[in-house]
């Protein structure tokens, strides 16, 4: 039974409110991968709410990706995602990594364009502010299942046209003999603000893999610096570690 949320203040609209119940009656497991939701009609009825708000609230749901719906057969949770085991001890491409795993790797741009560098970018690249940089941020699926959230920053000498770059950024850089070698990659915890999570169709909050990678060609020189972000629940990452001689 779905009560509407009531930590919310009672000035949060209506359809917010039964939002977050349904969140939360996934993520504390009551209601779980694959299980039906209650028809619109009886939602509407148990949280003493219109048919209306219910479908607002229930629409969003399936927009971030948490519900589906079958045509005919109504609103489920969406089906949890197999987690996936990623090697910490090579310097492999998205695309790769899925391939790997028999899955398609598809990118959903969300910028492709060349900018005047921030101050980070400059340090990091090694570039004067008279250079440019090249930004490449996507949303990274595996089949369809969104999973990971890139932002990557190339000088625009190595890339000046990114929308250029289809599928592969490793692939596009490989064809100019520009594919880094080595990389330094920090990993830490995150909680998803509400876009990303919207993007990765899991709830604000939730947990997530903040991840910077910082390549280096053969030369020496920064090639990429990249910030992502996985999602908590998808990802394992694993390392070999090995005594010391
Ligand atoms: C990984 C790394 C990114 C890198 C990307 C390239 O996901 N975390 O730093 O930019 O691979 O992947 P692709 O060649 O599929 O674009």
């Amino acid at each position: 039974r779905l009560a509407l949320d009531q930590a919310a203040g009672q000035g949060t609209p209506l359809y917010l409110r039964l939002k977050r119940s349904i969140e939360e009656a996934i993520e504390a497991g009551v209601i779980r991968p694959g299980d039906a939701l209650p028809s619109e009609r009886d939602l509407a009825a148990q949280a003493d709410i219109s048919r209306v708000t219910v479908r607002k609230a229930v629409q969003d749901l399936v927009r971030s990706g948490l519900l589906v719906q079958r045509r005919g057969s109504g609103t489920f949770v969406a089906p949890r995602v197999d987690r996936v085991e990623q090697s910490l001890s090579r310097l492999t491409s998205f695309t790769e990594d899925m391939a790997r795993r028999g899955m398609t790797a598809r990118s959903r741009w969300l910028d492709q364009g060349v900018y005047p560098p921030s101050p980070e970018e400059m340090m990091v690249l090694g570039l004067s502010s008279r250079e440019m940089v090249a930004r490449l941020a996507r949303l990274r699926l595996a089949n369809d299942t969104p999973l990971a959230i890139e932002r990557a920053s190339l000088s625009a000498s190595v890339l000046p046209r990114p929308e250029t770059v289809d599928s592969s950024l490793y692939a596009e850089l490989q064809k100019t003999g520009n594919r880094p070698v080595r990389a330094v990659q920090r990993i830490s915890a995150t909680n998803l603000g509400e876009g990303d999570a919207e993007l990765l169709g899991v709830a604000p909050g939730a947990a997530g893999l903040s991840i910077e990678r910082i390549s280096y060609l053969a030369s020496g020189r920064v090639i990429e610096f990249t910030r992502s972000v996985y999602r908590g629940d998808t990802y394992d990452f694993v390392a070999e570690l090995r005594l010391s001689e």
